[in-house]
């Protein structure tokens, strides 16, 4: 069997691997690459502009869709749209990727831990008002795995102290609360990735969707260096003239049309995605039911969870170890992950805002039992069974 994810057959003899993760491409997105190449336009411009639209589209509510080139540009500029700046904090989890509250310290703010439900892991919303000071300007929630955390209590202690709220949407593109896709107007503002290995992939790339046009026009100002009209209009349309003016601190964040164009591809395919994601999610749930580990949460009846990761945990009854068992899959063909090492363990979150795992007991506990199991829409029935063959012979 082989390692490439369409299944073709490999040498015989060859070994099966299992890649972690794998884009889905097909001739498609390689024909809207290659036609952004030829088109002599490779920086922001008409693709990029259609690719918001069509985004924005996807969401529906009325949102407002900003491309820029990561989700951790999208976190900074959202916050920074929605006026988080030197001084202020802004309330996140403890358990996720750094991105996620660095946006708050390259803005001059102050990210503040919270930890999370041991269930979903998603920040605990019954711990945000504790944390919660004078300087508070944003809540900043993380959607884990792609389900979606409780918006409803979130919106509603947002509401009740007059703070903003911006999601970090990398991981829940698409999932619903409530019976709204994450991004429609669910918050303030939402930050997508389009990294390698998410739900949809540009290679490299962000989306930012708010419910406020006026602050969708600020963001479209910072992510290019805070210039009051974009590049594409500033030499294509007629008449349009050279001068521009700087109208705010920007940064350099836009997103190419080169991306754009896959995205735009991708975008069309996302359903078909998430339906496969979500029937390999059932299998694994099937297969691994009855060993020591605990299956990821289910979304309520009625949600949509978006299936970015199959994380699952060692219960104590496993006969290995967490790192034994990754380093043992790897030895098998099968390249796992662990999502997320808490911030409370890097050294530069430790020493900054001096926090210790004793204040993170559940995220802690998360970080030493998780597992993330490759998944991949284009992961076939045979990687898949390597996958669960592999773990059963370790944990059975
Ligand atoms: C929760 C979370 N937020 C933000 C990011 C940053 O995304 P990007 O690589 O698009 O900047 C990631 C990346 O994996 C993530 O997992």
């Amino acid at each position: 069997m082989s390692s490439d994810p369409s299944g073709a057959p490999a040498p015989a003899g060859a070994a099966l691997t299992v890649p972690f993760a794998h884009p889905d491409i097909s001739e498609e997105e390689i024909a809207a690459v290659t036609g952004c190449l030829r088109s002599g336009w490779l920086t922001s411009g008409p693709r990029c502009a259609a690719f918001e639209r069509d985004f924005a589209a996807f969401l529906g509510g009325g949102v407002e869709a900003v491309a820029v080139s990561s989700c951790t540009a999208a976190l900074e500029i959202a916050l920074a749209a929605l006026g988080v700046g030197p001084g202020d904090e802004v309330i996140t989890t403890d358990y996720t990727f750094s991105a996620t509250a660095m946006s708050a310290v390259h803005l001059g703010a102050k990210p503040v831990l919270v930890d999370i439900d041991p269930d979903t892991f998603n920040i605990d919303c019954g711990k945000i008002e504790a944390a919660i000071t004078s300087r508070t300007k944003a809540i900043l929630p993380v959607h884990y795995a792609g389900l979606a955390c409780d918006m409803t209590a979130i919106r509603d202690i947002a509401q009740e102290h007059g703070l903003k709220v911006v999601e970090d949407a990398a991981h829940s593109f698409p999932a619903t609360t409530d019976g709204i896709l994450i991004g429609q107007g669910t918050s303030e503002a939402a930050a997508f990735s389009f990294y390698a290995t998410k739900t949809i992939t540009t290679g490299e790339g962000g989306m930012i969707t708010f419910a406020d046009p006026a602050a969708a026009k600020k963001a479209r100002a910072l992510r290019l260096h805070g210039i009051d009209r974009d590049v594409f209009a500033r030499y294509q349309v007629p008449n349009a003239a050279w001068r521009y003016e700087i109208v705010a601190p920007g940064f350099k964040s836009n997103l190419t049309d080169m991306a754009a164009a896959m995205g735009i591809v991708q975008l069309k395919r996302a359903w078909s995605f998430q339906k496969r994601r979500a029937e390999l999610c059932r299998r694994y749930d099937e297969a691994l039911a009855g060993l020591p580990l605990r299956l990821p949460p289910q979304a309520p009846p009625g949600e949509i969870h978006a299936c970015h990761l199959y994380a699952v945990r060692l219960l104590d009854a496993a006969p290995i170890g967490r790192d034994d068992f990754i380093a043992q899959m790897a030895k098998a063909g099968v390249n796992c992950s662990v999502h997320f090492i808490p911030l409370h363990l890097h050294a530069y979150w430790r020493d900054s805002l001096s926090v210790s795992a004793e204040q993170y007991p559940a995220s802690q506990r998360a970080f030493e039992r998780v597992v993330t199991l490759p998944l991949f829409s284009a992961m076939t029935e045979a990687m898949q069974d390597h996958v669960i063959r592999s773990a059963k012979t370790l944990l059975a």
